[in-house]
């Protein structure tokens, strides 16, 4: 093997000097504060860091900034329901948001509320300059109102039978046992879902932001490369239709901010919370002495970049950038717009356990496996992306571990116990170390334009072609041979430094197996010029860096996000006929089987609402010597309190299963269907807890 000198490998091309430093600033959607952070949410916080985490690594001034979504209707009764002030509320969920979010390598360099002072400020700010500009207009809307509970009620909180097929407790303005979709006042018997009164017809006055009159800045800005193609097309469906004025009020009681000089008015989510943006960039200038208006003033030549997922697109791609242009401010460059999560090809589903929350993921498995399958899957597309969870242990291991990891697992100890660590002093097949350092720029192409699916692609065939040298050289063999050690040297040195540049390439990506990286390299892998190779140089013994995902902790995080099924009926139909339907009767067992069920008479002593949990109530049972534990699916027919004290009947032998919430402990029998309601069974009185059901 020839042995090259140094000055070959160093030949650059122009082209790979580096572009001038940018000034980015790099928004992902804020979440709501009134709920966990789940798989789907990251795809979005994920995508956005490694795209922040690149410009970063290539040395451009970047900021990434986030905050919680904390106002609106849906907050307000969350905070009621658990009985806390929506301040409470909004302060828990918010160091969740955050700790799930650290826990996941998501590097904010900002993380706020939009119920701030800062938000507050540029709200007002903001609102007064468009009432300035006469962009607000104000005129009486009649809605539904809830007379109990003295508030307008949204589709969402409206309730009743489908007036097509009759189907019961479906709410606002479709049908999900039909897809029927009608107004809310067409519903059968219409209930407020909060206090069950029936709505009523009020007038009030609202604000309105006169959207229609930015329709020709809107149809040439969403034109002009800050959407996709796919996103241009389809507002511009909506900008031929002829835009609406958008209502930005809200009456009391809202939590959010009071409309400035119209007392008992609220400014609606939506106005407030992208302003969000530019307050918790502001509150990180106030931080760290950064000029605020370098990012957000009229004509600048920063960059910013908002993304966010296909369903809150109006939002971002219209009326923002609308309410920028009338208060003087920039609008952003881009608005990065990707699809939806999906599971094994389905729609997150919780009786399916696909559900996943953010921190059901991390009890059971290393986040930096789904930034990995992510970003293997993420283009600049919208499309949906899908978890499939065979496909994601399988891509995980042959990538991750089987590919990149391997070279360096595979040469490390040739170089520790052969050369005292220390690499040699050239690099011995020039081809292939400028064949990774050239893929630099391809790479960084992808990354910038969020293809990060082709990114790893590349990245990948380099980590083969480097597998597929070491396979041919057989350095193991070579050591074995008489006066073949610095073959030995030269081909793991080789490996090494082709790992380096794997890793380099995937550290915005896998930024705590880099840190490994780092420590066994004694490198901190610069991707900010030309990467020259390490010689003469000293690198650590070899630590194992990641595991392979194993398939019994992917499962066992399926099963504890699974919700269970309604009590103790057979798994609830999805498939509306068979709810109507008499459902037939299950295969004939024989009486052994039927004796293997052990039943109980059990004494529900305590039942409690379980936070988070849509259908389920958690019960404790009294059977005789002992006490149990259980989740079951009757939230909706049952208060808690008027089941305290009755008697009812248990399966005691089931396997205890670990859910979401904690273990269950057996199940209680119900008659139970989505149509015909839910039915706790009760033995005649007399009968005593612990007694055997026969
Ligand atoms: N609070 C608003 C955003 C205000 S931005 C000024 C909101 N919050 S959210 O919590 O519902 O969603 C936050 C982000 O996560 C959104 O961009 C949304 O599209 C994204 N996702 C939520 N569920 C998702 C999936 N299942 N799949 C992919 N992205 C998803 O909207
Ligand atoms: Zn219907």
């Amino acid at each position: 093997m020839p042995l090259a000198d140094q000055e070959s490998s160093t030949n650059k091309e122009p082209s790979e000097q580096q572009t001038a430093r940018r000034e980015i600033l790099v928004t992902s959607a804020l979440p709501y504060a009134n709920g966990a952070i789940h798989l789907g949410h990251l795809v979005e916080y994920i995508q956005t860091d490694i795209w922040a985490r690149f410009q970063k690594a290539r040395g451009h001034e970047c900021y990434y900034v986030c905050a919680d979504d904390a106002h609106g209707t849906a907050i307000m009764l969350k905070a009621e329901e658990l009985g806390i002030s929506p301040e409470q509320q909004i302060e828990t969920v918010k160091a969740e948001h955050e700790k799930d979010f650290g826990e996941f390598l998501i590097e904010f360099d900002n993380y706020h509320s939009t119920h701030s002072e800062e938000n507050r400020v540029l709200s007002e700010e903001i609102y007064r300059r468009l009432k300035a500009n006469g962009h607000i207009a104000t005129r009486e809307i009649t809605q539904a109102y809830d007379p109990e509970k003295n508030l307008f009620l949204a589709d969402r909180y409206i309730i009743g039978s489908c007036p097509r097929c009759k189907a019961e407790e479906q709410y606002g303005d479709n049908c999900e046992a039909c897809g029927a979709t009608y107004a809310p006042t067409d519903l059968i018997d219409a209930k407020s879902a909060i206090s069950g009164a029936t709505p009523i017809a009020k007038a009030s006055t609202h604000y309105f932001f006169t959207l229609p009159e930015f329709s020709d800045f809107l149809k040439e800005w969403t034109r002009a490369g800050h959407v996709g193609d796919e996103i241009a097309n389809k507002l511009a469906e909506w900008l031929d239709v002829g835009l609406q004025e958008w209502d930005i009020s809200r009456d009391a009681p809202y939590f959010g901010f009071e409309i400035p000089d119209a007392p008992g008015k609220y400014f609606y989510v939506w106005l407030d919370a992208p302003i969000g943006y530019m307050a918790s960039f502001k509150n990180l200038c106030d931080r760290e002495g950064i000029d605020f208006g370098r990012f957000w003033a009229k004509d600048v030549s920063t960059e910013l970049y908002h993304f966010i997922g296909k369903d809150i697109v109006n939002f971002h791609a219209l009326f923002w950038p609308a309410m920028l242009t009338s208060a003087g401010f920039r609008t952003p460059n881009k608005v990065c717009v990707h699809g939806f999560l999906t599971v094994n090809g389905k729609k997150m589903s919780k009786s399916r356990g696909t559900f996943i929350n953010a921190r059901t993921y991390l009890e059971h498995l290393n986040p930096e496996y789904l930034r990995y399958y992510f970003a293997a899957k993420l283009s600049s597309g919208v499309e949906d992306l899908d978890l499939n969870l065979d496909d994601f242990i399988q891509r995980v291991n042959s990538d991750m571990v089987g590919k990149v990891v391997n070279i360096a697992s595979r040469c490390a100890r040739f170089v520790t116990n052969g050369n005292d660590g220390v690499l040699a002093a050239s690099i011995s097949n020039t081809e292939l170390w400028q064949r990774a350092v050239d893929a630099g720029e391809t790479i960084a192409a992808h990354y910038e334009a969020r293809n990060f699916g082709k990114a790893m692609r590349e990245i990948m065939a380099i980590a083969d072609a480097a597998n597929e040298y070491i396979a041919a050289q057989e350095p193991w063999k070579m050591a074995k041979e008489e006066g073949r050690a610095a073959e030995v040297q030269d081909t793991c040195s080789l490996a090494i430094n082709l790992f380096r540049v794997l890793m380099i390439y995937l550290k915005p990506v896998l930024p705590d197996m880099a840190k490994q990286a780092q420590v066994f390299l004694n490198d901190d892998l610069r991707w900010d010029g030309t990467i020259e190779p390490l010689s003469n140089h000293a690198i650590e013994a070899f630590k194992p860096m990641l595991k392979r995902v194993e398939k019994d902790k992917v499962e066992a995080m399926v099963e504890a996000s699974r919700e269970a099924a309604p009590a103790a009926t057979a798994p609830v139909s999805e498939d509306v006929e068979a709810n109507n339907a008499i459902e037939a009767l299950a295969e004939e067992i024989s009486f052994d089987d039927f004796i293997k069920v052990d039943l109980r008479v059990a004494r529900i002593v305590a039942a409690s609402h379980v936070e988070g949990a849509g259908k389920l109530l958690q019960l404790t049972l009294d059977i005789g010597n002992e006490t149990r534990n259980v989740f079951s699916g009757i939230k909706s027919a049952y208060k808690p309190e008027d089941l305290e004290g009755r008697l009812t009947v248990m399966v005691a032998n089931l396997a205890p299963r670990k859910m979401r919430f904690g273990v269950s402990e057996g199940m209680v029998l119900a008659a139970a269907d989505d149509a015909k309601g839910i039915y706790l069974l009760e033995p005649d009185s007399g009968a005593q807890p612990g007694q055997r059901v026969t």
